[in-house]
C-alpha cells in the first residue's frame, strides 16, 4: 500500500516542532522481530525489510540554525531585574525537583536548551538559578524553598519540576505568575531576567511583562503551559545567549543522515515505541540517556541501510520515573534525540 506520510519533527522539546518534509510514496514492509539480544532493559524490533530498496525520499528545510522556541531572539532581560528577593548562594536542585512533593500548589515542569546567539550550537554547563514564589504568593526569605540552580547538560538541556509560582501585590496590583532567572554561561555575564504565562490576566498591567520592544522586550518570555495528562503542566523556553556552544550535530544538515519521527506513547509506563529512518548506508545506534547525559538502555546498533525502523523500549522496573532522551546516532554522531517522560 503506498502512502504519503507527513512528518513534522520534533527538535527534543515537545512543543516545538518545524515541519521538514515528506516520506513520499513510501512502501509498507512487512516487520519482523530481530530481537535477539535479550538485554536487560530493551525490546528491540528494528526490522530489516530491505527487499524492495526503496529509499524514502526525504527533503530537507534550508535553515541554518537549529529554531528555537520563539524563534532566535536574544534572551532578553527583565525590567524588574532580579527584584528584591534573590538570595544569594542558593542549593543545587536535586532531582530536578525544585518545589517539594508536599509543596502546594499545581505542577509545573519547565525545560529548554541554552543555545548560542546564532542558535547554531547549544551551550552545556550553564548555570540556570530558579526562584519563585510560592502558592499563596509569598517568597522564603529565611531559607531557600523554591529557590535553586542546575547547569545544563552536554545537549544545553535543562529542566526543572516546581509549583506554578502564586501571585504577590506590587503597590495596588498583583505581578503575574512569574519566575525569576540567573543564567551565567561558563566565561559569560549572567543575564538576570523573569520568565511569565501565558493567560495570565495581570500580564497587560505590569510594567514589566508589558513591554513588547527593546531591551526589556518580554514577548519571549512568556510561554504557554501544556497538561501533559498526568495533572502537571509543561512548559519549554529556550535560552538564547552569549557563550561557548559546542555543536550537537542536530542542524538540519545532518538530518539528511537520520531522525526520530515518532515516539509513542508519551509519556510512557511499561514501553514505549521510537520510529526511525536512516536515510544513508550507516552504523546507527539508538540509546536513551537521562537528564545528566548517562547512558540508560542501548536499544540498537547495527549496520543498516535507508529504511524505516521501530524499537521498542521497555524500562526495567528499576528505572525511575523521569525524563528520559532518545538519542539517534548515525556514525557515531548524534542527529537526533527526543524527549520522553516515563511515568510509574
Ligand atoms: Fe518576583
Amino acid at each position: 500500500m503506498l502512502a504519503e506520510l507527513f512528518l513534522r519533527v520534533w527538535y527534543g522539546n515537545s512543543n516545538l516542532s518545524s515541519t521538514i518534509g515528506y516520506f513520499s510514496k513510501y512502501q509498507s514492509k512487512a516487520m519482523s522481530d530481530t530481537n535477539t539480544g535479550r538485554r536487560k532493559f530493551l525490546k528491540n524490533s528494528s526490522i530489516a525489510a530491505l527487499a524492495t530498496g526503496i529509499i524514502p525520499a526525504f527533503a530537507v528545510a534550508t535553515k541554518a540554525a537549529q529554531p528555537a522556541i520563539g524563534g532566535c531572539n536574544p534572551t532578553t532581560l527583565d525590567y524588574y531585574g532580579e527584584g528584591p528577593f534573590y538570595t544569594q548562594n542558593p542549593p543545587d536542585i536535586v532531582n530536578n525537583q525544585l518545589a517539594g512533593a508536599t509543596e502546594a500548589g499545581t505542577r509545573i515542569s519547565i525545560s529548554g536548551v541554552v543555545r548560542t546567539l546564532d542558535c547554531t550550537e547549544v551551550i552545556p554547563n550553564t548555570i540556570v538559578d530558579v526562584w519563585h514564589a510560592n502558592d499563596p504568593g509569598q517568597y522564603d526569605n529565611s531559607g531557600f524553598n523554591l529557590r535553586g540552580k542546575m547547569t545544563s547538560n552536554e545537549q544545553g538541556f535543562y529542566l526543572f519540576e516546581t509549583i506554578y509560582p502564586g501571585k504577590y501585590l506590587n503597590g495596588s496590583v498583583y505581578r503575574p505568575a512569574h519566575i525569576h532567572f540567573k543564567i551565567t554561561p561558563p566565561g559569560f555575564p549572567t543575564i538576570t531576567t523573569q520568565l511569565y504565562f501565558e493567560g495570565d490576566q495581570d500580564l497587560a498591567s505590569d510594567p514589566a511583562s508589558s513591554i513588547t520592544s527593546g531591551n526589556f522586550n518580554a514577548s519571549d518570555r512568556i510561554i504557554s503551559l501544556t497538561d501533559n495528562g498526568l495533572g502537571t503542566l509543561e512548559g519549554t523556553w529556550d535560552i538564547i545567549v552569549d557563550g561557548d556552544g559546542v555543536s550537537t550535530g542536530m542542524d538540519d544538515i545532518h538530518l539528511n543522515n537520520g531522525m526520530i519521527y515518532e515516539v509513542a506513547p508519551n509519556p510512557y509506563s511499561e514501553e514505549v515505541n521510537i520510529r526511525y529512518g536512516v536515510f544513508k548506508k550507516s552504523k546507527a545506534t539508538l540509546s536513551v540517556f537521562d537528564l545528566n547525559g548517562k547512558l540508560v538502555a542501548e536499544l540498537s546498533e547495527e549496520q543498516l541501510n535507508p529504511d524505516k525502523y521501530t524499537a521498542t523500549w521497555q524500562p526495567d522496573a528499576s528505572i525511575p520515573s523521569g525524563h528520559y532522551f532518545v538519542s539517534l546516532k548515525i556514525n557515531d554522531m548524534q542527529v537526533h534525540y527526543q524527549k520522553t517522560l516515563l511515568v510509574r
